[in-house]
């Protein structure tokens, strides 16, 4: 099953991914906006800010993601790593600062 990741502030056309792709393993500065650095969930760099999700809701934050975000982004529960995110619905993001 294949899901589409739309990128809302950009230019750049929404890219197919397969269910459960991570999105820092598929994404690139090629087809993406999105910036990655430590990609393991304690930098920041990849922070998103998830307006849509079409079909299902996105899986919940991972513990590190929580844990981090909790810390940078309390009250901004639309914020993601972009890094900790394995695909299981369409999703439209934002790049986004914390
Ligand atoms: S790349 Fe560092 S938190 Fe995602």
């Amino acid at each position: 099953m294949s899901f589409r990741v739309e990128f809302s502030d950009s230019d750049k056309e929404a890219v197919e991914l397969q269910e459960g792709d991570c999105l820092s393993e598929k994404l690139t500065i090629q087809n993406s906006p999105i910036l990655f650095g430590c990609r393991i969930g304690i930098c920041g760099t990849c922070a998103v800010e998830v307006l849509e999700e079409k079909g299902d809701p996105l899986h919940p934050r991972t513990h590190d993601e929580t844990e981090f975000l909790g810390t940078m982004a309390p009250d901004r529960n639309k914020v993601r790593l972009a890094c900790q995110i394995h695909i299981n619905t369409n999703i439209k993001i934002k790049k986004t600062e914390i």
